[in-house]
């Protein structure tokens, strides 16, 4: 593949100043307790040592509620140092249980494979052609064949913009038809994100199998 043509230093200088000037609760995606994402990982069912990656996981409350749920091995990735500063701090000696990664997800060689990969509001952001076919390519080589594929994006009826940012918006079959066939559309629900500012946003989250 040719080298794309990514703006990481301006992605990473934006999300860094997101991370270093705003609480949580001045952030539109904050959510305190993860319910659908971990609805849709079907958290039940998986084996508690699976391999679980939260990309962009940013400041998420994810990784805590797995911790919480007995599972051993969660990796948090963001372009964003600041973001992961502020959930290592959260979570105290837990954090030593979960491994960080900075990196750009578009410019990310993973290292291993995952049973499960969870992203929420992080694919929507890639309005580039480009960028979208490595996210998928790097996708496909990290999850494991029959893996789980958590993908939340704003729904049709959601924001155009997040964060200042210009957005993709997905119904779960055009997210399905972007993924390509590689994935298998399984499950999808809506969801109707309230902001810690009272705001209510469209959002759709869909659960692919890694085929
Ligand atoms: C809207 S926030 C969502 C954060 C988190 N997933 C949640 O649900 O709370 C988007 C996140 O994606 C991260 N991000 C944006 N572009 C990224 C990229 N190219 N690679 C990795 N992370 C990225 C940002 O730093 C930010 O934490």
């Amino acid at each position: 593949m040719t080298a794309p043509k990514i703006k990481t230093p301006g992605a990473q200088t934006h999300w860094e100043q997101v991370y270093t000037t705003k609480q949580d609760s001045e952030v539109s995606w904050f959510e305190l307790l993860p319910q659908m994402s971990l609805k849709m990982l079907r958290v039940e069912e998986l084996a508690k040592d699976a391999r679980i990656l939260d990309a962009g996981g940013g400041s998420s409350h994810l990784a805590e509620a797995l911790l919480d749920r007995g599972f051993t091995c969660i990796t948090v990735l963001d372009i964003a140092a600041a973001a992961l500063e502020r959930s290592r701090k959260r979570l105290g000696e837990r954090a030593n249980k979960v491994r960080w990664i900075v990196a750009d997800i578009t410019r990310w060689l993973p290292e291993e494979q995952y049973d499960a990969w969870h992203d929420r509001a992080v694919f929507h952001f890639l309005t580039d052609a480009q960028e979208r076919a490595i996210y998928r390519e790097r996708l496909a080589s990290a999850v494991v064949p029959g893996g789980t594929v958590v993908l939340a994006t704003f729904a049709p009826d959601g924001p155009e913009r997040c964060s200042g940012l210009p957005v993709l918006r997905y119904s779960p079959e055009e997210l399905a038809r972007e993924m390509g066939s590689a994935f298998q559309l399984q499950q999808s629900c809506r969801l109707e994100h309230e902001t810690p500012a009272k705001a209510v946003q469209h959002f759709q989250y869909s659960r692919f199998c890694r085929l």
